[in-house]
This record gives structure tokens, sequence and C-alpha cells, in this order.
């Protein structure tokens, strides 16, 4: 069974695509690309159809050595439908992606990235958007983290284990 997986901040140009590739990238090296499907979204819409902020790139490409690739799309409804987990970088992302569930009948879908970190105690994804070059290579350290929980939280109780997850190599 393929999991598809939706990381969301707020402008979809620096956060959640950063994410995005990061966990592709992990997913890449276990083998598991038919198996689990990425994504992300922004719950604003003045990035729509922008590629990856060049500083989080910058970061992406110095600190792991790979290339965001994306283009900016904004949260929808049926978003609901079409991801088993949507991963929310701050708690106003996870406010807002709630807000549009108004039934509730979604909410167990939707979680707070950080709550995958095991090495870092912050509990949201700061966005980095006005700040300097720090601000974007915390946000990869962060990432990495919450992606190697991630992984090892999807690919947990599945058929088939993996060969091997980063988290778990010596
Ligand atoms: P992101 O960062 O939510 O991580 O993509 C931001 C990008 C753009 C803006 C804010 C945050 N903005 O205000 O335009």
């Amino acid at each position: 069974m393929t999991q598809k997986l939706l990381f969301v901040c707020l402008g979809n140009i620096c956060r959640s695509p950063a994410a995005e590739n990061i966990m592709n990238h992990l997913i890449k090296n276990i083998g598991w690309e038919e198996r689990i499907l990425c994504d992300s979204a922004g719950t604003g819409s003045y990035h729509i159809g922008a590629p990856p902020d060049q500083r989080m790139s910058a970061a992406a490409a110095k600190k792991l050595g790979i290339n965001l690739q994306g283009q900016a799309r904004q949260f929808q409804k049926s978003d609901f439908q079409d991801f088993d987990l949507i991963l929310a970088m701050d708690r106003q992302n996870y406010q807002h992606i709630l807000s549009v569930d108004r039934s509730g009948q979604y909410h167990d879908k939707v979680r707070l990235m950080c709550d995958f970190c095991s090495r870092h105690t912050l509990k949201e994804v700061p966005d980095p958007y006005y700040g300097g070059a720090e601000g974007f290579n915390q946000v990869i350290d962060l990432l990495v983290d919450g992606c190697e929980g991630l992984l090892q939280y999807v690919t947990t109780n599945q058929p088939e284990s993996p060969p091997s997850l980063p988290t778990t190599q010596s």
C-alpha cells in the first residue's frame, strides 16, 4: 500500500518544500520510492507557482547536497482525502489546516512535524523567511531529525520492513 504524506507551511517556498525534498531523499536511500509519496503545500496564497526560496535551497545544498524541487501551491480541502498524513510546520499552520476540516473527521491525519523529532526539543519549525542564513540552517537540522522520525513511523508495521533506516544505521 502506498502512503501519501503532505508537508504544510505558510508560503510553501521554505519549510514544507525542504521537508518534502529531505523526506524524498531519505525514502530514496531505502528504495521505498514506490511506497511513500510526498507533496507539500502552503496555507497562504502569496507564492503560488513559485519555486523554493533560494536561501532555503542554498542551505539544503550546503548541508545535505540536495537540490530542492517544487512549485508552490495552496493547501486545499481535497488534500484531506488525498493524503494519509498531513505534517504542519508550526501551530499556526496546524490550526489553519484544522479550520478547513469543519467536521473534524480528518483531525487524526494532521500532526506537527516536530512531534517526530528525537534530537531537538523545539515544538515548531520556526519561520525563517524574515531572518538570516542561520534560521535556514536550523530549519534543515530540525527537518532531518523530524523526517528520520517520520520515516521510522511510516515504515513501522508495514508488511515489508525497509532494508535499513537512517536512525538505525551504525
Ligand atoms: P514558509 O516561509 O512558510 O516556510 O514557506 C514563508 C514564506 C513566505 C512568507 C512567510 C513565510 N511570506 O510572508 O511571504
